[in-house]
């Protein structure tokens, strides 16, 4: 543990300009700056992400790190700071850490493959105001991690339950909603992200408040289409898909083949 004197600072600087002014003094003194993540500073790429006094994204709820401001604290304060906790996020350089197995969840299945070419006229694929509401209740997360760090399982379920709901929820998601489900939870614990088990600390520091339902709806539904098949690929899914006539209405829920492959849609016979 380091501990720094800022100085005088204005109550209207955000935390990470309370960092750049900390690093320009260090690097004006020779010493080396602080490493820490940041992009877009207006709480939407989740590239930002510090564990402030303890809390991930510090003391403000529904609030990304970037869009904490020193008025959140008292004059004098002494203040901890920390990288984000959880297995899979090891540390790389000060408050950086590695967040890759994110971006090998959203590999594993956090797309869609339906041609969409270019923007269509409105309401050429009609969407009920309350899907679109669900589905844009879960795509607002910013994939920042607070959801890890905070849990005591070190469980990403409600970011991978809320991918997995936003796409599966559109129409154009519907082909491979319970592939890229399986995919996705197999994927969260190749990685070594920890069981969910409920406990609600990712909703209370996640910053765009994403329900904790969220996880659960991908489970349900994975059970209520194959309870007999739901057996979690050993490897990720390699992106092959086989199968019948896609999104039709005589289909069998997706299952995993034992060599991985997730295999969906096959007509019934
Ligand atoms: S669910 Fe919330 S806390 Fe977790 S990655 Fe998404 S935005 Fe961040
Ligand atoms: S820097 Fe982009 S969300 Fe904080």
């Amino acid at each position: 543990m380091v501990r720094y004197d800022v100085g005088a600072l204005s109550p209207d600087m955000s935390f990470l300009e309370t960092l750049d002014a900390l690093n320009e003094r260090l690097t004006l003194s020779g010493a080396d700056p602080i490493a820490f993540d940041h992009d877009c500073r207006e709480g939407i790429c989740g590239m930002c992400g510090l564990v402030i006094n303890g809390i991930a994204h510090g003391p403000e709820a529904a609030t990304a790190t970037c869009q904490l401001y020193l008025r959140s604290f008292s004059d004098g304060d002494v203040i901890d700071v920390e990288p984000w906790r959880g297995g899979p996020f090891t540390v790389i350089k000060d408050l950086v850490v590695d967040r890759s197995s994110f971006d090998r969840i959203i590999q594993a299945g956090g797309f869609i493959t339906a041609p969409t070419g270019s923007a269509p006229d409105a309401n050429v694929v009609l969407v009920s105001k309350r899907r679109s509401e669900q589905a844009f209740d879960a795509a607002v997360c910013i994939g920042c991690g607070a959801c890890v760090a905070a849990c005591p399982n070190g469980s990403a379920m409600l970011f991978a339950g809320a991918k997995i709901t936003h796409l599966g929820m559109l129409p154009q998601g519907q082909p491979e909603r319970d592939a890229r489900a399986l995919a996705m939870i197999a994927q969260h614990d190749a990685e070594g992200f920890g069981a969910y088990t409920q406990i609600g600390e990712c909703t209370a520091v996640c910053p765009k408040s994403i329900q904790l339902d969220l996880p659960v709806r991908p489970r349900r539904a994975l059970r209520a289409a194959a309870p007999h098949r739901l057996t979690p690929p050993r490897r990720a899914w390699d992106g092959r898909v086989s199968g019948g006539e896609r999104g039709g209405g005589d289909r069998q829920p997706s299952w995993v083949t034992a060599r991985g492959t997730v295999v969906m849609n096959r007509p019934r016979r």
